[in-house]
């Protein structure tokens, strides 16, 4: 008896009809960091559990639901990485690596797993790619980071762009905020929404950034968390918005953008586009100055993002032609006899040129190995039958005018050249 077993929920395989495109998007991301200075960290998949619960935060939703947790057999709690920075900063401060140098450009592309209600763009397993800046405080380093995560996207031609950003501020600001805002909103109880009433205890900021128009409604008069910050928070904030004008980076201020999770102060910032449905949040980030001291490092200023690649691939797959699954040479084999010169050639080509080549191993007729290489998009095909093996030659066919010559089967390979023509 056979079973089927299914893949687990809010998890997703990506098919050959696809992997071209994901592995040519993160080429391109490893391309772009690398042009800015930045370099890949990868850290391992799951971490002990207190790392996550005391730099994300005891009374997020991530830690509070989210998290895949478990209990290893030597009785340490274990989780699967919800998100990156936690772990990044935790490497760096073990690895000493403020020691090497004042300032650290780190990249990132690697799977993060949040047990979240699956929908659209949204995922129990994806993937997370995103940039941390270790080492400098003044505002050009939040510019450049805004700056990447803004151009990849611009870059790839991703439309209806939104890039909001606000400053939330040093804690004690923040925690004057909370305090006025819940004063604010204790009287309207019972006008929120019950996930925001819920909030209000826990982590009332949160309630900044609820859908709800109930909620809506009830905050248009509240407190702004513009009217908390130092002054030097404000400056740093003016400078961020007119670095990002003499870029020509468009942006708006929006006081109400507040991220999920604990470590940020100062700027904080997230750009979303329309054209992807409900989680629109393409990538989010900010400043987070404490936690590499809070976890055991001298004290580090620290800025960065991370941007869910599924949802950019949302929107580059409805983007992209078939064109991607193109290959340059397929080879036709006409007979049993043919096999082993079509392999033979195949391997001498790709080892001469580098170039793509597929052989026929279904063995099937003429016509339905010449529609398969129409559907690969290839470039050129090579026939070779039993009468071709015998007067020492094979045929090459330009798929695209139809024109054919014929060519020593023992130097085929000299016909291509690094253009991919033949000469
Ligand atoms: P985050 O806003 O929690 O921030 O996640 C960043 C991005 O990851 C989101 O904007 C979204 O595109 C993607 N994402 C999050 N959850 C899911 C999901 N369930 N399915 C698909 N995509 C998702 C952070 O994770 C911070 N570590 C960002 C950061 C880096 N801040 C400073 N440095």
């Amino acid at each position: 008896m056979s079973i089927k077993i299914q893949n687990v929920k809010g998890t997703k395989d990506i098919l050959p009809a696809n992997s071209q495109l994901w592995l040519e998007t993160e080429s391109i991301i490893h391309n772009f960091m690398s042009l800015h200075g930045y370099k890949l960290i990868r850290t391992p998949i799951f971490e002990k559990t207190e790392l996550f619960n005391r730099t994300i935060g005891e009374d997020t939703d991530i830690v509070t639901k989210e998290m895949y947790t478990w209990t290893d057999v030597d009785g340490t709690s274990l989780t699967l990485r919800p998100e990156l920075t936690a772990s990044v900063v935790r490497s760096f401060v073990q690895n000493n690596l403020q020691a090497k140098s004042p300032l650290h450009r780190l990249y990132y592309i690697d799977s993060s797993f949040r047990r979240e209600r699956p929908q659209k763009g949204r995922q129990r397993q994806f993937t997370q790619y995103g940039i941390e800046a270790l080492g400098s405080i003044h505002p050009e380093q939040d510019v450049e980071v805004i700056l990447i995560a803004y151009r990849i996207y611009e870059m790839l031609g991703v439309k209806d762009l939104e890039v909001h950003v606000n400053s939330i501020g040093s804690k004690d600001s923040r925690t004057n905020y909370v305090n006025a805002l819940r004063d604010y909103l204790m009287p309207y109880k019972n006008d929120l929404s019950e996930i925001s009433q819920n909030r209000l205890h826990s982590n009332a900021l949160r309630i900044l950034d609820s859908k709800s128009d109930k909620d809506k409604k009830v905050l248009e008069n509240a407190p702004k968390i513009f009217d908390f910050l130092t002054k030097e928070d404000v400056k740093n904030f003016n400078k961020i918005q007119s670095l990002l004008t003499e870029l020509d980076i468009p942006f708006i201020s929006d006081s109400n953008l507040v991220r999920g999770l604990d470590y940020y102060n100062g700027m904080t910032f997230e750009i979303v586009s329309s054209s992807i449905g409900a989680q629109s949040a393409l990538c989010g980030g900010g400043r987070y100055d404490k936690l590499v001291e809070y976890l055991g490092g001298k004290p580090t200023p620290a800025v960065g993002f991370a941007a869910g690649l599924e949802r950019l691939m949302l929107i580059l797959n409805d983007s992209m032609s078939e064109a991607n699954n193109m290959i340059d040479i397929y080879i036709i084999s006409m007979d049993d006899k043919s096999i082993s010169s079509s392999l033979k050639i195949a391997d001498k080509i790709r080892n001469t040129h580098g170039i793509k080549v597929v052989c026929e191993t279904l063995r099937r007729s003429m016509k339905a190995q010449l529609r398969e290489a129409n559907k690969l998009n290839a470039q050129f095909v090579i026939i070779i039958g039993e009468e071709e093996i015998a007067a020492g030659e094979v045929i090459i066919k330009n798929m695209e005018d139809s024109s054919q010559i014929n060519a020593p089967i023992d130097s085929v390979e000299n016909y291509f050249g690094v253009d991919y023509e033949y000469k």
